[in-house]
């Protein structure tokens, strides 16, 4: 991906605050000049702890902007100018102090005024420590940041620099590169909000045991990647699954059908396509035994199911009804006849069924798909879940925009 000239004429004004990851920049700054780009840089007081100005002085080819107190600098670039000179204003890395300053709309030093005085579009790419991450402070900064519009880059899982492990790594250098340049072509879906759900649900039996199904997540993962290369901005709501997340990606972890149920009525208003990929359990235990539960040596024992609520049926049949309403089906027998009838019995405007029982389908690599909709019918053979996955996003490009159309 060297030179490909994908960036010309594209102003990016990179934030730098003070996390170790801020070494990554120089890099970063590197990559986005060998697509072209025109690269001004401004730092935070901590990211000049880590790496120096002079750094990304030579690397950008431009002075960095430091603070809008110095009357050189300003005289140089003022944040004003800065502000309106962006394209797009990326902060990588952006610490949890940067999140929170851009939440409460202070205006303290240079970088968070520029992001207060510019209409640029603006990605944070996050890096710190995972508690700090995972702190509910950080948390809710990130959420209302979200709602406002700004997009998030990670953070990555992984080893982290303060020798502990978890959510709060700097994106991949390449992968914020690639990232961006799918926003720059921009694909048949940009801008568009989609809900994914992925993966089983676990219903709890007791403190050690679960009902759960043979659900990888696989096909909703790849159904996430997919739609982030055509443009879409995606929150996926999983199930446990053993996967990483796609790039560009906002997951949202649950268990049980009754916490996807409740994460996707959080984010339905803002939805405009709604996959329902997950696995969802129809019943769950009525009763959830607080300790585990002893074996009786003579009796057996009977659980009592009670029923989850219909996740897909409800966003279908919600006073905000996303635009476009997608329903899996996995059938062991008569594909045709009951992926056809959830179509209609779940008001659903696409179904994909696939044949569970054989050798597809759960678990595998491989998947392939009848799809459904109102007068018509498609028919994906055998193939990765990934290409799957671009097939389907076809269909249901056509599909938003053949309804759009109307
Ligand atoms: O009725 P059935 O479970 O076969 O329908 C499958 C479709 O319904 C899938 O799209 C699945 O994600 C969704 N579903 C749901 N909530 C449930 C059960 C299924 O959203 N409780």
């Amino acid at each position: 991906m060297i030179g490909s000239n994908a960036f010309r004429g594209k102003h990016i004004l990179l934030g730098i605050t003070g996390s170790i990851a801020a070494y990554k920049a120089a890099d970063l700054v590197r990559r986005l000049k060998e697509h072209g780009a025109e690269v001004r840089v401004m730092m935070s007081h901590g990211a000049t702890q880590f790496i120096t100005p002079l750094t990304m002085q030579t690397v950008s080819g431009h002075p960095v902007s430091l603070n809008f107190f110095d009357a050189d600098e300003e005289a140089a670039m003022g944040h004003i100018k800065l502000a309106r000179w962006a394209d797009w204003i990326v902060i990588a890395p952006a610490t949890a102090d940067c999140l929170a300053k851009l939440t409460h709309g202070h205006a303290d030093d240079l970088i968070s005024t520029v992001c207060l005085a510019s209409e640029a579009p603006l990605i944070l790419a996050p890096a710190m420590n995972n508690k700090m991450w995972s702190h509910p402070a950080t948390q809710q900064n990130y959420q209302l940041l979200k709602q406002r519009g700004v997009e998030f880059f990670g953070p990555e899982s992984g080893d982290q620099a303060c020798g502990e492990q978890g959510e709060g790594r700097l994106m991949a250098v390449d992968a914020i590169v690639s990232l961006l340049l799918t926003k720059l072509q921009p694909g048949p879906l940009s801008g568009t909000q989609l809900l994914i759900t992925a993966g089983p649900t676990y219903e709890p039996i007791d403190p050690v045991r679960f009902i759960a199904n043979r659900s990888s997540g696989k096909m909703g993962y790849a159904l996430a990647q997919a739609a982030v290369e055509a443009g879409a901005n995606v929150t996926l709501i999983s199930g446990p699954v053993a996967l990483g997340t796609p790039d560009g990606v906002n997951r949202v972890d649950v268990e049980t059908a009754q916490q996807m149920y409740d994460a996707v009525m959080q984010y339905l208003t803002q939805t405009i396509i709604f996959i329902g990929c997950a696995a969802v359990a129809d019943y769950r235990p009525a009763h959830q035994a607080q300790a585990k539960l002893k074996k009786s040596t003579n009796n057996d024992l009977t659980l009592q199911l009670q029923l989850n609520p219909d996740i897909i049926n409800t966003v279908a049949n919600s006073d905000n009804r996303p635009e476009l309403v997608v329903g899996f089906a996995a059938e062991t027998d008569d594909l045709q006849q009951y992926a056809q009838q959830k179509l209609q019995q779940k008001r659903l405007d696409l179904i994909a069924a696939n044949r569970v029982g054989d050798r597809l389908a759960f678990g595998q690599e491989n998947n392939a798909l009848e799809i459904f909709w109102e007068g018509g019918h498609k028919s994906l053979t055998e193939a990765p879940k990934l290409e799957i996955a671009r097939e389907l996003i076809k269909v249901i490009t056509e599909r938003y925009h053949a309804k759009n159309s109307i």
